[in-house]
């Protein structure tokens, strides 16, 4: 597999994460169905990774008291399975032990599924269904803080 080496990693603003979200989670619906709840929270925290001046990558960090939600993780279509998923997790899962926070969580598309698994998310309890994307399980992962 052909692995990108030259991804920088950033914070970015709400509607910036449209462009990857958009094609690859709201594909084919209207551009509002990109906002989601708690998108601009104060303490909300939105990753991209850039490929150049490109987002090719986004990720979204929803930090609670004990624990931090993560949502819309995308990579674009063609440039998924080159790592780039693999280093915004990284950088996620750095950035949550910074805030000594030790339990992320998700709901996982059923086809993301094996993603998360390869990094040590364990699925929690059955099976559900979400208007957008169909099947998920919930996953979780303790981190060392
Ligand atoms: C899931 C997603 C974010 C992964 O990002 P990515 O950049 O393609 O993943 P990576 O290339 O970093 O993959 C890392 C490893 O996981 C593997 N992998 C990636 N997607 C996988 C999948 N769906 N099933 C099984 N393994 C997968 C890769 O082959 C790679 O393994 P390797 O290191 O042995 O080669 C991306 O494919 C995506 O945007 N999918 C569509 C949207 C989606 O489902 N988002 C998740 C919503 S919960």
């Amino acid at each position: 597999m052909h692995r990108v080496t030259n991804l920088r990693l950033k914070p970015i603003r709400t509607s910036d994460t449209y462009v990857v979200r958009h094609p690859v989670l709201r594909n084919g619906l209207p551009i509002e169905s990109c906002v989601f709840d708690r998108d601009d929270d104060s303490n909300t925290l939105h990753l991209g990774a850039y490929m150049g001046e490109k987002l090719v990558g986004v990720l979204t960090l929803l930090p609670n008291k004990a624990n931090v939600q993560l949502r819309g993780m995308a990579v674009l279509h063609e440039m998924q399975k080159k790592g780039i998923g693999y280093q915004l997790i990284l950088e996620a899962e750095n950035r949550i032990k910074n805030m000594r926070i030790s339990l992320l969580w998700l709901n996982a598309r059923l086809l993301a599924v094996p993603f998360y698994e390869r990094f040590g998310y364990q699925k929690q309890g059955e099976m559900f269904n979400l208007y957008h994307g169909g099947n998920h399980y919930k996953m979780t992962k303790k981190l060392c803080v």
